[in-house]
């Protein structure tokens, strides 16, 4: 007698899979985030992480989760150079993610893991997977068009064509409009050498990659996407982006997020207060914050400023100027660490003042929030570019950190009419990334493709 489809559809096998995040807060949420969406989707997933940042499996009572040891006890090695650090990283996980693969695939009570889904950082994952025998899918958690523009920067460099100590900062480069010398990433390490082999590890793990996940939408960058599809990667390319959108709740925040300051921005008017903060890793000298706080003190705008424990360059604790918080009592709040993702849908929100990472950028235009661009390092330059020069939804700060061009930058954003023009161009890109999420819309539709190519395996 057949049996009944119910039986059939119990007895199919549920496709594990095997997710490997780099342990920073931005890779952390992206990956999270697609692994609970995947979950959404039907397959079994288990997060092998690392032991520093690991995360907290009560936030994610789908996931399954396995550390392994990573070399990296102290976390400080990432501020002070994050290359070196992630070499450390790919050398000591390659063995514990090895071994603890090959137990998944052979004593799982969820199934043997049918694929690995990694960080492209993470390219120490290669030669694992090819020993075990596994498909490899990468994600990226950078945008299409710092990809695109930094493949044919570094073609340019290899041609002899353009160096980066060529003419003077602010010259344009023809071939990566609107792209100046001083937007090219500024990497942040002691040695260039291993810059080197890090840029050779990940081009070497690209190339027999089953595809590449990008945490983008079609609305935003399709000319990027394109190039890449056609000249950059050989392998199939799944834009599914905003992913925090389509999986919310699934960020998985480090540092003790203070939700308090929900309740003070349900007191203030609409589209009045500009968000301050600049991500994760990012410190400041003493000047730059006295700069920052008298800035915002004067532009009279009411503010919600995250200031990290640590952010300061040699001091633990935060000291801000004498007067400061007199004149600012009424109008700014200051916390360690805040629920970005719902500050930025608050609607007393009117701007956000960021350091232009990636998951920062992308959340600021999918809740139509218009940006004050302070990048400082790595893609956060190309990504605030773009911001105020492609998209023209955000205003960038060019010469760090002074009082008076603080000032000036927050008024023309929060109430200047330049500042309008620039909230509507933010609202239809909110749009954009919304009608990208629908049935029938790119992410969605990649989204799927995605999915019916892990199951294929
Ligand atoms: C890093 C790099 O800076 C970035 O350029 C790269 O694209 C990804 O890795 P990070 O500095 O952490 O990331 O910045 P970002 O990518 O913006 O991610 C920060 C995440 O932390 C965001 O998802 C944001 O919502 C969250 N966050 C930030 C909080 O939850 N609370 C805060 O107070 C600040």
């Amino acid at each position: 007698m057949a049996e009944s489809s119910d039986l059939q559809i119990q007895k199919k096998k549920v496709p594990h899979l095997a997710i490997l995040p780099i342990p920073l807060q931005g890779h952390l949420n992206a990956m999270l985030q697609l692994a609970n969406l995947l979950h959404s989707k039907g397959f079994s997933i288990t997060v092998i992480h690392t032991n520093f940042n690991s995360p907290n499996p009560s936030n994610f009572p789908n996931l399954r989760f396995e550390p392994i040891p990573d070399g990296l006890s102290d976390g400080k090695r990432w501020t002070e150079d994050p290359i070196h650090a992630t070499h450390v990283l790919n050398d000591s996980c390659q063995e514990p993610f090895h071994d603890c693969l090959s137990r998944l695939i052979s004593d799982s009570p969820h199934g043997p893991v049918t694929c690995i889904i990694t960080d492209e950082i993470f390219h120490c994952t290669k030669d694992v997977a090819d020993r075990l025998k596994l498909p490899r899918i990468l994600l990226g958690t950078t945008s299409a068009f710092h990809i695109a523009t930094m493949t044919t920067f570094k073609l340019l460099q290899q041609n002899g064509l353009l160096s980066i100590s060529d003419g003077e900062p602010n010259t344009l480069i023809p071939e990566i409009p609107p792209l100046r010398m001083k937007d090219i990433p500024d990497i942040g390490t002691a040695d260039p050498e291993m810059m080197e082999r890090l840029g050779a590890g990940i081009d070497n793990a690209m190339r027999s990659a089953l595809g590449y996940i990008q945490n983008t939408f079609d609305g935003l960058e399709s000319t990027y996407l394109v190039k890449i599809r056609q000249d950059i990667h050989p392998m199939p390319l799944f834009e599914v982006g905003p992913l925090y959108k389509f999986s919310p709740g699934s960020s998985n925040s480090i540092l003790t997020q203070d939700y308090s300051c929900m309740a003070w921005l349900d007191k203030q008017v609409p589209e009045t207060v500009i968000y301050i903060s600049f991500g994760s890793s990012g410190s400041f000298g003493k000047k730059d914050v006295v700069e920052i706080a008298w800035g915002l003190a004067n532009s009279d705008q009411p503010f919600l400023w995250v200031l990290r424990p640590g952010s300061i360059h040699g001091h633990d604790s935060v000291e801000l100027p004498e007067g400061f918080e007199e004149k600012t009592r009424e109008r700014g709040r200051i916390v360690n660490w805040a629920p970005q993702q719902e500050v930025l849908a608050h609607p007393s929100v009117g701007g956000f003042w960021t350091h232009n990472g990636w998951n920062s950028t992308l959340e600021s235009i999918c809740e139509g929030v218009p940006m004050l661009c302070s990048p400082y390092l790595w893609d956060q330059k190309v990504n605030a570019r773009f911001a105020s020069h492609v998209w023209k939804v955000g205003i960038q700060l060019e010469n760090g950190f002074n009082r008076s061009e603080i000032e000036w930058a927050i008024r023309r954003l929060m109430v200047e009419i330049e500042g309008k023009e620039i909230r509507e161009r933010a609202r239809d890109l909110k749009e954009n990334a919304m009608r990208c999420m629908e049935k029938g819309g790119s992410s969605y539709e990649s989204l799927e493709s995605l999915v019916d190519l892990i199951m294929s395996l």
